[in-house]
């Protein structure tokens, strides 16, 4: 195809990817030029057993298509090894895509430490470490693309998965932040909240959405926004079914109070309709952004006749 998009000479590691949406991404990249680290534990959905078969499965479909890869078995737990087995196989490291995730779903009231544990140990502490030790490499070649891989029940909440929900949110500021210090090396982060049929949503979906929802539909997304021609940084995006869109905060005008003035809860009772009317709403794209008419309005100071003085912490950013 003329103008493909490729990954030539690139080296790209997914996590989890012996199944689901992972598989679907390993194949793609295999398929355009990369050389792919497959990395899946191969256990169940729920995090017990490990296995090498899921892994090895996805290695051969790629190899079988003409592309070149390796399988690595290791939990994202042990994110180094992931990414040693990319340096040994490979030489390099170039795209990380954090994928492998599990489901402990469970009603809060119900929700043991081990539910817990388990989801925040394999998305966040696995997304951290598979990151943390590529990091060095992708800035030092000056070129490097990162995907963490989020949830709409993160965003939004979801019965059933407060511990998934602190997960997949936290994968997300997490991104943001990365995106800030990998910029100047051209090192891009993005985060990802897809639906997709796969044995994760297998027992939740019913079986048309599940046939409906492939995962084949998401990964467009995740290549380009891994190729090194897309500048996207510190994004958001809702991918599934098709459907490709992008999110942003949004945050009310609000309400402002000259400094010096007594701010009683009645006071904001009265104001509520302010505070929360999204009639007039800003976009703050950054912490700047986000504190731009807290710091106008106390540098502003106290108006003339105020009354009592409140004292304001400008202690901000601590
Ligand atoms: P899946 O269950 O088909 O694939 C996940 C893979 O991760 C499995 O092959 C599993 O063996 C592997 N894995 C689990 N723990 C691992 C560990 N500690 N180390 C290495 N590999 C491990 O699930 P699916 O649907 O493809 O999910 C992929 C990602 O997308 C997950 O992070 C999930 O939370 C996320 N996601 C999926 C949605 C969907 O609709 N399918 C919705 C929102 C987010």
């Amino acid at each position: 195809m003329a103008n493909e998009l490729r990954f030539d000479g690139k080296v790209v590691i997914i996590t989890g990817a012996g199944n689901g949406l992972g598989r679907s991404h390993a194949l793609l990249f295999g398929s355009r030029g990369a050389k792919v680290v497959v990395n899946d534990l191969g256990g169940g959905h729920t995090g017990g057993g490990k296995s090498s078969a899921a892994a090895d499965k996805v290695v051969e479909e790629i190899k079988a298509l003409g592309g070149e890869a390796v399988a690595n078995y290791d939990s994202v737990e042990d994110g180094a090894k992931i990414v040693q087995s990319a340096l040994d196989h490979f030489k390099r490291v170039d795209v990380v895509i954090n994928n492998a995730g599990i489901l402990r779903d469970v009603s809060f009231a119900k929700m043991t430490e081990e539910d817990w544990d388990l989801i925040y140990r394999v998305h966040v502490l696995g997304a951290f470490r598979v990151t943390h030790a590529a990091w060095p490499h992708l800035r030092d070649q000056g070129y490097g693309r990162v995907i963490v891989t989020a949830s709409a029940a993160g965003i939004y909440g979801n019965f059933g998965q407060a511990n998934y929900s602190l997960a997949k949110l936290g994968l997300v500021g997490f991104a943001q932040t990365l995106a800030l210090e990998g910029a100047k090396k051209n090192v891009h982060v993005n985060a990802i909240a897809p639906i997709a049929g796969s044995r994760m949503t297998e027992t939740i979906l019913p079986k048309e959405l599940i046939d409906a929802l492939k995962p084949e539909y998401v990964t467009p997304l995740v290549a380009w926004l891994c190729h090194e021609d897309c500048s996207e940084n510190g994004g958001l995006y809702e991918v599934g079914g098709g459907f490709f869109g992008k999110l942003r905060w949004e945050r009310t005008k609000g309400k402002t109070f000259r400094v010096g003035r007594s701010i009683t809860p009645e006071t904001l009772k009265q104001s509520w309709d302010d505070v929360v009317s999204f009639e007039k709403a800003d976009h703050p794209a950054n912490v700047n952004e986000s504190m731009a008419p807290i710091l106008t309005n106390v540098q502003a100071g106290p108006s003339r006749g105020g009354n009592e003085f409140i004292d304001v912490d400008l202690a901000l950013g601590a």
